[in-house]
């Protein structure tokens, strides 16, 4: 078993002007995760800790929160690695306004994507089949689960790599109508214009490598189709 300490902000809007920190100690099998955590904690000690979270498989995003400063997804964070002498400090995702607890308002993140067409538009007639091969192209990409750990911090608030990523993932497929369009879209809302960011990836929950298989990737189609 390992003995944890869990330093929670809190934060609730008709009640406090500023955030707080409140400790909690457990007593958790070593293979759990952060969230599994939490929800003892509401459910044995603290009814009143407001979180989210649905799948508890890093697939939703919407578990993301600030663990030991680092934007991570609670339920794929284990206890033994989080730890720090015993310590693990978890606070809402860093440049997102706080709504109570670890819970952020992630409209504005999610109503910034639309610009980009953030769905498959299919192409008529098209049979909605795919390749392997076009498939495993657009994987990478495809795997944004809009978490919004790219968007967290004082200087990365605002970076637009999730829509970079879902530019990325629709411009490929094979079946989407708007296609080269997207890069366009992407061109005109100023996306590619930004420095590399290396760096990120180990931000990215899912792994993506936003230099190496995006920037570069999309600035490449840019170019073939001057
Ligand atoms: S690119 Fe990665 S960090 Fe950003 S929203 Fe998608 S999954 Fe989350
Ligand atoms: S609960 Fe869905 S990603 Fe963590």
């Amino acid at each position: 078993m390992l003995d944890v300490t869990l330093q929670v902000a809190r934060f609730a809007p008709d009640l406090d002007t500023e955030t707080r920190l409140q400790d909690y100690f457990l007593q958790m099998e070593e293979q759990r995760m952060v969230l599994d955590a939490l929800l003892e904690i509401r459910d044995l000690q603290d009814g009143s800790l407001a979180f989210r979270h649905s799948c508890r498989s890093g697939i939703c995003g919407s578990c993301a929160l600030m663990i030991n400063g680092q934007p991570k997804l609670a339920c794929q964070a284990r206890l033994t690695e989080m730890a720090e002498d015993g310590l693990i400090r978890l606070e809402p995702l860093a440049g997102f306004r706080v709504l109570r607890d670890l819970v952020v308002d992630i409209d504005p993140f999610l109503e910034s994507l639309k610009a980009i067409v953030p769905w498959l538009v299919l192409r008529p007639n098209h049979n909605g089949q795919m390749s392997p091969q076009a498939l495993a192209e657009i994987e990478a990409m495809g795997v944004c689960i809009l978490c919004g750990a790219c968007e967290a911090g004082e200087t990365q608030a605002g970076t637009g790599l999730a829509a970079l990523a879902k530019t990325y993932r629709f411009a490929l497929d094979p079946r989407d109508a708007l296609g080269p369009e997207r890069i366009k879209l992407a061109v005109d809302l100023g996306l590619l214009k930004w420095p590399p960011y290396e760096g990120f990836a180990a931000q990215c929950p899912k792994g993506i490598e936003f230099e190496k298989g995006l920037i570069l990737a999309l600035r490449a189609l840019t170019v073939q189709q001057e």
